[in-house]
């Protein structure tokens, strides 16, 4: 008996340090990007004029990352909150924790380099090295003409910054961990 509890506390060991390893592995080892590029993004009227089309009418950036008005066709954002964020995904939507858009007005990027931006929009890991959810579609974001997203950088730092203070999200446990892996180094394309 004695020696099947000896066997039994080595597996439990044994297990314990696997799950030890496994979870340092990951907190060590992803997300597995390369560091944010030097960009300097000229915010010439050009870009900022295209930057708005896509991020409006195509990348669809400003429909999440505002308040809709769904009081009038198609929900447009409501006057005010272009880029303020706040829009909450959450378990209601079969979610597996509560993500917030978060605010993309000089308020709430002002920290993040045109490089770090990029790798953010494009990958999905923000300047301090967090994972994020793809629910904001950085892995098909990954894919478009690197031109397209500073158009969208130059034209997201022209907006009026607005002053909303938006919590981080929070994914749940296991999900939390698997995210780690989600994010990738982007696949960029050019237009034909
Ligand atoms: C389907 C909704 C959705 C769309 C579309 C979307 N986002 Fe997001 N975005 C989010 C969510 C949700 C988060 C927070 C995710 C997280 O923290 O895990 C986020 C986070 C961000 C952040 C991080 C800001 C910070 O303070 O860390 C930036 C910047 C951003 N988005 C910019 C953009 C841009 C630019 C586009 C368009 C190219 C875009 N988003 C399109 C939902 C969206």
């Amino acid at each position: 008996m004695n020696k099947l509890l000896k066997i039994a506390a080595y597996l439990i060991a044994a297990v314990v340090l696997l799950l030890i390893i496994a979870l340092a592995f990951l907190q060590l080892g992803f997300p597995k990007v390369d560091p944010a590029p030097e960009l300097t993004i000229e915010y010439t009227p050009d870009r900022i004029e295209r930057g708005a089309y896509l991020a409006n009418h195509v990348t669809v950036c400003m429909d999440c990352h505002s308040t809709r008005d769904f009081s009038r066709f198609s929900g447009p954002p409501a006057p005010g909150t272009l880029g303020a964020g706040g829009d909450v995904f959450d378990h209601s939507m079969g979610l597996p924790g509560v993500f917030y858009a978060k605010n993309i007005t000089p308020h709430g990027i002002s920290d993040y380099s045109d490089g770090e931006l990029y790798r953010l929009i494009t990958t999905g890991v923000t300047n301090d090295g967090r994972p994020m959810f793809p629910l904001m579609p950085y892995t098909y974001y990954g894919k478009m003409d690197p031109e397209d997203i500073y158009d969208i950088i130059a034209y997201v730092r022209s907006l009026s910054a607005i002053e909303t203070d938006i919590p981080d999200s929070e994914a749940d446990f296991p999900v939390n961990l698997i995210l780690r892996t989600i994010p990738k180094n982007a696949e960029m394309t050019k237009k034909t």
